[in-house]
Parts: C-alpha cells; structure tokens; sequence
C-alpha cells in the first residue's frame, strides 16, 4: 500500500453568519476556546481556530458581500464549509488531484492562515466536498 498524501485533519470549516456567536456557542456547550485569530482580506473572510486535538474547527464568516463564502450562506445557509487535510507537500498533492483528472481552484499553491501554503480543490469531482489542502 502507498502512503497516503493526507497526514491529519488540519480543519473542519463551518461557514457562520454571526462568528461572535459562533464563539460562544463553541466555548460555552463545549469549552473549546479560540487559539487563532485571523482576517484574511483575499479571501474575503474572517476565521477563528478552536482546537480539538491536533485538529481545529475553523468558524468561517465573510468580510464583503463578494466573497465566496458570503455566496455559500446565500445559496447553502450555515454549515460544513470545506474539510481541510494536512499534507507533507502541497504542491505535489495538487499535482496528484491533477493527474487523476481533478478540478481545482487554485492552479499553484499559495499562501493560506497561520503561515501555511494552501490549494483548493473543487467539489465538482471530489464527490461534493470542497478540499483544501493544507501545508504547514
Ligand atoms: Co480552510
């Protein structure tokens, strides 16, 4: 058996309207707290990471009305947003998506929250999940 190229979950997004309230909820039902913070302008969203484990649940709000997450809770409502899988080495996750005749969204890596390279992989051919591969 090969090894495979997705180590770990690196996260679990959940597209919020009200992230304040999304917070609390999380902390006050379950106590997980905020570990991260971050706004992040190209995307159009602000995320806060919970961890759970070596994993996080990222609550995920949009920032402008164009965003594409401001779309999803248009046309989707709140909920699971995308699943994040940690890889060793992004480029050559994407390259493996590409090879086997993959849709992504982003052509090259580049750069995601807290530092990491990230790329997306379009749901359409990835069985209804939007991916999001994750190097730390
Ligand atoms: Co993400």
């Amino acid at each position: 058996m090969t090894q495979s190229l997705l180590t770990e979950i690196d996260h679990v997004a959940i597209a919020v309207r009200d992230l304040e309230a999304a917070i609390a909820y999380y902390r006050d039902t379950f106590g997980a707290e905020v570990v991260h913070r971050e706004r992040v302008d190209s995307d159009g969203v602000e995320e806060a990471l919970l961890e759970v484990a070596d994993s996080y649940v990222q609550l995920l709000t949009p920032t402008t009305d164009t965003s594409p997450v401001a779309k999803y809770l248009e046309t989707k409502g709140e909920g699971l947003h995308h699943v994040g899988y940690r890889v060793a080495d992004c480029a050559a996750a994407l390259q493996s998506v590409k090879d086997h005749g993959g849709r992504t969204i982003d052509d090259a890596p580049r750069p995601g929250s807290r530092g990491t390279t990230v790329a997306f992989v379009h749901p359409k051919g990835a069985f209804g999940t939007l991916i999001e591969l994750v190097q730390e």
